[in-house]
């Protein structure tokens, strides 16, 4: 789909983005490329990175990857060095690395929920740490707004998750770092810190995770899947939060789930409710006040 935004949005701003390689985090490159930004992308994977550097090229998006692990604050350091160096100055971080794997509370090892937990909040911050000094400095395409931090965070610890108790611990976590920070580098520095918690978005390293192909045709429809986004509506709200669109918004964490957070079962149906509704009504209006319905 085509972007509803100018292409020039980003003109002059860098953005670095963990996770970049693919699923959402390159969408979000791509699309930051596409609106005028330079991109560094870092992931974990060689030959992913590679290729998506030269997907974004392809594309005329002036783009680098640099190897690194957000758990490993070498790595950070590294990596964050290595864009100012690469491109002079950075605008954005966009934490969208995360790890996940599907498994009960009782099957998921403390180790493992450390590492969803080192991935995805130790990591956010440690990056969003690693990056402050740079994006404290402004860039030429800065005008007047300072820098800006996005954190991929999600839905699912807003209720509770089966089989994502490290997920939704590390999530939950990552949102309290985006306030956090949003209140003392906006006061302090300027610095805009924002997130996206994204519903189920179909084709992404994600959602071939959470719900594999191998899971059969029955459970899927259990599953509230019904209403997939797409990675373009992730970076959508991606750029209006980076750019100077949302030059007013600080700590604010936009669901973009097509309101799927909210749904519940439909208990009753909408002309059964009409027709009770209207009965009720009536019964309350005849009786008499004072006198119990159990004695009517
Ligand atoms: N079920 C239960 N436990 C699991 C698991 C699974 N499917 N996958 C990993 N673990 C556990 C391991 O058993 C280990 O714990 P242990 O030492 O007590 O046995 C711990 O998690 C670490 O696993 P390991 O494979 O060593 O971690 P890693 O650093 O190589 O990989 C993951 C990290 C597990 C998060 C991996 O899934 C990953 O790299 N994910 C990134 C990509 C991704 O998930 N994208 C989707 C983002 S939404």
């Amino acid at each position: 789909m085509e972007s509803p935004f100018k292409a020039d949005i980003l003109r002059g701003k860098v953005a670095l983005v963990t996770g970049g390689g693919s699923g959402i985090g390159f969408e979000i490159s791509a699309q930051f490329g596409k609106h005028g930004a330079s991109v560094a992308i870092m992931g974990r994977r060689k030959q992913v990175l590679e290729a998506a550097v030269s997907a974004l090229q392809s594309l005329g998006i002036p783009a680098v990857g640099f190897e690194g692990d957000v758990r490993k604050q070498e790595d950070a350091k590294r990596v964050v060095e290595s864009t100012f160096k690469h491109f002079g100055w950075l605008d954005i971080l966009v934490n969208a690395a995360a790890g996940n794997f599907l498994v009960s509370a009782e099957d998921l090892s403390p180790n493992g929920f450390r590492t969803v937990m080192d991935i995805d909040s130790v990591g956010t911050f440690t990056m969003c740490h690693e990056a402050l000094k740079y994006l404290k400095k402004g860039g030429p395409g800065r005008g007047t707004c300072g820098g800006t931090i996005l954190n991929i965070s999600a839905t699912l610890h807003y209720t509770a998750s089966w089989y994502q108790v490290h997920v939704s611990a590390a999530k939950a976590a990552v949102d309290s770092i985006t306030r956090s920070l949003a209140l003392e580098w906006g006061s302090d520095y300027d610095i805009r810190v924002n997130g996206i918690a994204p519903g189920p978005i179909g084709d992404t390293p994600g959602m071939s995770k959470l719900a594999p192909k191998e899971i059969d045709g029955k459970a899927r429809e259990s599953m509230p899947l019904y209403n997939l986004g797409e990675k373009w509506d992730i970076a959508m709200s991606a750029l209006y939060l980076v750019s100077d669109a949302g030059k007013y918004i600080n700590g604010t964490i936009i669901v973009v789930d097509g309101g799927l957070w909210l749904s519940r079962p439909r208990h009753l149906p909408k002309e059964a409710v009409k027709q009770l509704s209207r009965v009720v009504e009536r019964r309350s209006r005849d009786t008499p006040v004072g006198v119990p319905t159990s004695k009517l």
